[in-house]
This record gives C-alpha cells, sequence and structure tokens, in this order.
C-alpha cells in the first residue's frame, strides 16, 4: 500500500536554555510563520517547563506549535519536580519529548519508561515524539540498525497511531558535535525504522513522521531533509536562535 507523505515537521529542542528574554526568538518565528505560504512544514518549539505558558501565550492564534521536553508517566501524584503529560497539555502544548538520549543518559531512562512517558503523552492528548539513536561505539560495531530496532520495539506503545507519534532518529554522537551520519546512512536508518513503523502498526505504519536529529544547522538542512523517509528535523543548538531556525525551515519552500 502506498501513503501519501506526511506533512513535515521541524521541531525546536531548546533542552536547558532560555529565559524569558527567549521568547523573543519565538515570536519572530511566529511571525515568519505568518508570512509563509502553502507548503511549509509544521514548526514547533519546545521551550523548558518553566516556558511553557509564556511561550503559549506567544504562539496563540498562530502557526507556531508547542511541545514539551519530558513528562512524568503518572497523571498526578506524589512526584516532587516532576510534571504531567495532562499538566503540559493544560498550558496549551499538543506534544511532548519523551525518552531524548539526555533523559536517557542523564536520568537513567530506559526504553520501558520512555514506553510508559509515550503511553502517557497519547493518555493526555498529546503527541509523542519517542526519541532513539545509537553511540559512537555502537555505530562503529556495526550495531545501529539493531538498536535502533530494540529501541523502537521497547519504547512504542501499542497506542501508537500516524497522528499520536513522531520518531526522531538522533544518533547520539552526532548531538551537539556539528557531526552528522552520510546521507546514505540517515536514508538507511529511516529506512529500516519505516519498515519497523509499517510491519507493526499496520496501516498507519506508513503515515507516522520520522525526523532526523543531530547537528542539524542551516547548512546541511536541506541534504538531509531531502533524503526518503526523513519527514522533519528535531533541532537543538539551531533552533535558539530564530534566524537559524528559520533558515532550516526555509528546506522546504
Ligand atoms: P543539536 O541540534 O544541538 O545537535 O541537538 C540535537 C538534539 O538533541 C535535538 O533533540
Amino acid at each position: 500500500m502506498t501513503t501519501a507523505p506526511p506533512r513535515p515537521l521541524v521541531a525546536g529542542n531548546w533542552k536547558m536554555n532560555g529565559l524569558a528574554s527567549a521568547l523573543a526568538e519565538a515570536a519572530t518565528v511566529r511571525d515568519a510563520l505568518g508570512r509563509a505560504g502553502a507548503g511549509a512544514p509544521e514548526v514547533m518549539i519546545c521551550p523548558p517547563a518553566t516556558l511553557l505558558a509564556p511561550l503559549a501565550a506567544v504562539a496563540q492564534g498562530s502557526a507556531l506549535a508547542m511541545g514539551a521536553q519530558d513528562c512524568h508517566a503518572s497523571a498526578s501524584g506524589a512526584h516532587t519536580g516532576d510534571i504531567s503529560a495532562e499538566m503540559i497539555k493544560d498550558t496549551g502544548a499538543t506534544a511532548v519529548i519523551v525518552g531524548h538520549s539526555e533523559r536517557r543518559a542523564d536520568h537513567g531512562e530506559l526504553d520501558r519508561v520512555v514506553r510508559a512517558k509515550a503511553a502517557a503523552a497519547h493518555r493526555a492528548g498529546l503527541t509523542a515524539i519517542v526519541c532513539i539513536g545509537e553511540t559512537k561505539g555502537e555505530r562503529l560495531a556495526g550495531l545501529t540498525l539493531g538498536v535502533v530496532d530494540r529501541q523502537l520495539a521497547g519504547s512504542l506503545p501499542e497506542t501508537v497511531t500516524a497522528a499520536n507519534t513522531v520518531v526522531a532518529y538522533e544518533p547520539i554522537w552526532a548531538i551537539g558535535t556539528g557531526l552528522t551520519p552520510s546521507p546514505e546512512d540517515v536514508a538507511e536508518v529511516h529506512q529500516a525504522i519505516r519498515a519497523h513503523l509499517t510491519q507493526r502498526f499496520s496501516p498507519s505504519g506508513g503515515g507516522i513522521r520520522i525526523l532526523y536529529g543531530g547537528s542539524v544547522k542551516p547548512a546541511n538542512a536541506r541534504e538531509l531533509l531531502s533524503l526518503p523517509n526523513v519527514n522533519g528535523a528535531l533541532v537543538g543548538g539551531a533552533s535558539l536562535k530564530a534566524d537559524d531556525f528559520l533558515a532550516i525551515i526555509a528546506a522546504y519552500v
């Protein structure tokens, strides 16, 4: 069965960056999107939790979407410092990143934790942006496709649909390093991810967006985003400045 390619998504992950002054960058992105023609991708900013409510006010009524960077698996309860998917939804966000490699490394999040968080996002009516990706050692050992397949199997809950889930392939060694896999390597991994999704989530697997993340910048966006089964980008450092982020989005127009 052939499926029309899904609308691309360019999402900015601000990570632990951004004070209230950074909202001006989001406003610049919002205003540029207001002038964008048809064919523009969906654009999202995922600020730190402290900026969710103020960024919602900046984005209200515009084409700029907003996501959070993590959620707890429970809806509420005695979990000091955590926020739930329901709370994120309550701010006006439409998505939440789960299983980012920095969460996996800093907080020991295993696939089953990521899976519970993705299920929580679905429960709350949010899109789960589920991150996977291999280490440098795994890449050099030729283990990438196996690692990615295992992470998909463990991190995606049964509630996945094309509407409520985005997969982000982020090779850990490419994050924040300026390094990227070759276009052929990106295409190979995205093809393998697509095969997993179509096999497991028939018939919606063909419509689940697969983003590439890891040192995406204006200079390489056009090449990376034109690859088969690359349905957008998850952008870290280059999403912090509106001009760079907009130049990446411009790869589509
Ligand atoms: P960089 O774009 O800074 O490499 O970060 C990628 C990333 O981790 C996005 O989630």
